[in-house]
């Protein structure tokens, strides 16, 4: 009874007003709690963060710049119960570092010490905290024994048709089984049988690769790692490669440096190791954790699983955030089986689901049909590519991109997360902004190439905005090779033209740059996330909340780019239906979202915020970017951190409604 008198009372809120404050705004009549920030003890035995800069210790902390996560649920005996709503786990990404606040003066450039280093690969990762209610509340509970983190420089087993793979074997691993750390997590998924899913996003940039090191590699290995950003002669994100001679920094240097032909003496194939969807229990901090290579390797997002139906297999949608790159889905070998929607070995039933199946990348046709295309030596076009001769199924998986050009996929606006809907199954995918687009190289799923000078502190062109868009398998059948797909919403600011602001968005809901999205079970409702460059002058990023229709709802839409005008499919105006329900502080994105089962606390994530700050003004907090989360009264210190937000109703209701 509760759900149906709530259905009908969606988006009831009074939509929050776009905002630069420093401020967290959520509607009238809800609060905000900030709960679990960077730096935040995870034993009994840590001590409390200073926010310093001298902490130490991230093994048992938080780590830094909060992204996607996922809520599981823990009985009053601390077992697995995905109904609960008293007590549970929050796992979440930690995606990348603030440097400037993680360090007393900032970082030391050069030569990094080995303490400095050490600190910034455990801040990276993931955490498992767990939450408890007290007084209706929830609050984490520091001396839990389910508290876990995995950082860059955990053990790590490679599994699935890449595992043991010769393009797998280094100094650390020489049977190309296992490989250390998961790096620069985004997005997230959650399986049916209670197990994490963490993308690693933009890992390739941690690596330094020397110059003169494509002449000592063969030609196939030089066409990967330029096709994965890593061309010779490019130095590491952080220079941690350069904090001694110890081999968890000398890894990061992925030049041959040894006399084996075969990368048994040196780091040359570590980058193959990073790239998958990982898959960590968060219910046993002793439970392995796994790369899941059948699912690819690229610039992973979330990882979105089809609604479990017994006897049919599973569908995990994915997405390759970067310009001009594609949209994945792996279909599972194995067929549902409900009894392990609560196994008593959760990565043994990942074993199941995700090392065994098929890969595919979208095309997406002018019509509004799409296929996805077969990424496996199966397809002979994939087996006669002539850039690059695949040796095997792990050989694909590892250089997915590489099969995804073969096949001629559809190159996207940057693919960022993903959700299935839950009341009809579509998938929504957000295309966050394309810079690259051009008027000769739009198409019908990636429309619109523009030139954005209002609003924005610099002239921006491409698709400015972003956009999302949403599939329907046909037959709603997950594991089905073709779909309907249409626009369920482009962004653009309020103001801009009605060729650009094609959604008819209003000041209640005008947003640029979706990333973050994702469907909450309890109410249905749509949490769309921003990440934003073009829009940050006038408005700190936010989370909408919509109530989509489906697939094919608003017809066709004719987009006009430079002198180039094509007809697309846009889904319905979604006016009332798509509301802003929160803006974050200043200098940050709001990202990852998940509910406790009855839909009344919502939590999300504050990501980096006042990361504009600078090194010279580090002893002066009013010259930070933001203060956030120490002037909402949370932690020690006002160096700016990224943090967990709680969300409640005042009248404990379902959250949206
Ligand atoms: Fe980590 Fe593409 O966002
Ligand atoms: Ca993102
Ligand atoms: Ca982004
Ligand atoms: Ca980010």
């Amino acid at each position: 009874a509760a759900a149906s008198s709530a259905t009908t009372s969606l988006l009831g809120f009074t939509p929050v007003a776009k905002s630069l404050a420093d401020v967290f705004t959520v509607p009238s009549g809800y609060t905000a709690t900030v709960i679990y920030a960077l730096g935040d003890p995870l034993s009994a035995a840590t001590p409390a963060f200073k926010n310093d800069g001298t902490d130490s210790d991230f093994e048992n902390r938080a780590g830094d710049c909060h992204d996607g996560m996922e809520y599981f649920g823990l009985s009053a005996a601390g077992l697995p119960d995905q109904s609960s709503s008293d007590r549970g786990l929050l796992a979440m990404n930690h995606e990348y570092i603030n440097q400037t606040f993680l360090h007393a003066s900032g970082p030391t450039s050069g030569t990094r010490p080995a303490a400095e280093v050490d600190k910034e690969v455990a801040a990276h990762g993931v955490s498992v905290v767990e939450i408890k209610k007290t007084g209706g509340k929830f609050a984490t509970v520091q001396s839990s024994s389910f508290n876990r983190r995995v950082t860059g420089l955990t053990e790590i087993e490679i599994a699935g048709p890449a595992a043991g793979h010769a393009l797998l074997k280094t100094k650390f691993s020489l049977d190309g089984k296992k490989t250390r750390g998961t790096l620069n997590n985004c997005g997230t998924g959650k399986t049916p049988w209670g197990t994490l899913l963490t993308g690693e996003e933009n890992w390739s940039g941690y690596f330094k690769r020397a110059s003169g090191d494509d002449a000592l590699r063969d030609a196939k290995s030089v066409t990967s790692l330029n096709r994965y950003g890593r061309k010779q002669n490019t130095s590491s994100r952080y220079g941690w490669e350069t904090a001694g001679a110890d081999d968890k920094y000398a890894r990061w240097n992925i030049s041959v440096t040894g006399g084996s032909t075969d990368g048994s003496d040196d780091y040359r194939n570590e980058l193959n190791g990073q790239g998958y969807i990982t898959e960590i229990d968060p219910y046993s901090k002793s439970a392995v954790v796994r790369k899941r290579t059948a699912l690819g390797r690229f610039n992973h997002e979330a990882a979105a699983v089809s609604k479990p139906v017994a006897g049919k297999p599973l569908a995990v949608y994915m997405g390759d955030d970067a310009q001009n790159e594609y949209v994945y889905k792996f279909v599972s070998a194995a067929n549902w089986d409900a009894a392990d929607a609560n196994p008593l070995d959760r990565i043994a039933t990942g074993d199941k689901y995700l090392n065994n199946g098929t890969l595919y990348v979208a095309k997406f046709n002018a019509d509004g049909s799409g296929s996805w295309l077969e990424l496996s030596l199966g397809n002979s076009t994939v087996k006669n590519y002539a850039t690059y001769a695949f040796a095997d199924l792990g050989d694909v998986v590892i250089n997915a991109r590489l099969a995804a050009d073969a096949v001629g996929a559809t190159k996207m606006d940057r693919p960022e997360w993903c959700s299935v809907n839950p009341a009809n199954g579509e998938v929504y995918f957000t295309m966050t902004n394309n810079t690259s687009r051009t008027a000769a190289t739009v198409d019908a799923a990636n429309p619109r190439a523009y030139t954005d000078t209002k609003g924005a502190s610099t002239t921006q062109n491409g698709n400015v905005n972003g956009h999302i868009i949403r599939i329907a398998e046909s037959s709603a059948n997950p594991a089905a090779t073709s779909f309907k797909w249409d626009v369920y919403a482009f962004g653009a600011e309020a103001t801009a033209a009605a060729g650009v602001n094609l959604s008819g968005l209003d000041d209640s809901n005008d947003f640029s740059s979706p990333d973050g999205l994702g469907f909450t079970q309890s109410s249905g409702i749509c949490w769309i996330q921003t990440d934003d460059g073009a829009y940050t002058d006038v408005t700190n990023c936010m989370m909408l909340a919509a109530l989509p229709g489906t697939v094919g709802d608003g017809g066709d839409v004719s987009v006009t780019s430079g002198s180039t005008t094509l007809t697309t499919k846009m889904g319905a105006k979604p006016g009332t239906k798509l509301k802003r329900f929160l803006v974050g502080p200043y200098d940050q994105e709001i990202t990852g979202v998940c509910e406790s089962p009855d839909g009344k606390t919502l939590f999300v994530n504050v990501q980096h915020p006042g990361e504009g700050s600078v090194v010279a003004n580090i002893a002066d907090p009013s010259k930070y970017t933001s203060q956030w989360p120490s002037n909402a009264g949370y932690g020690a210190g006002k160096r700016p951190r990224s943090a967990t937000v709680m969300i409640t109703r005042n009248d404990g209701g379902l959250i949206g409604s």
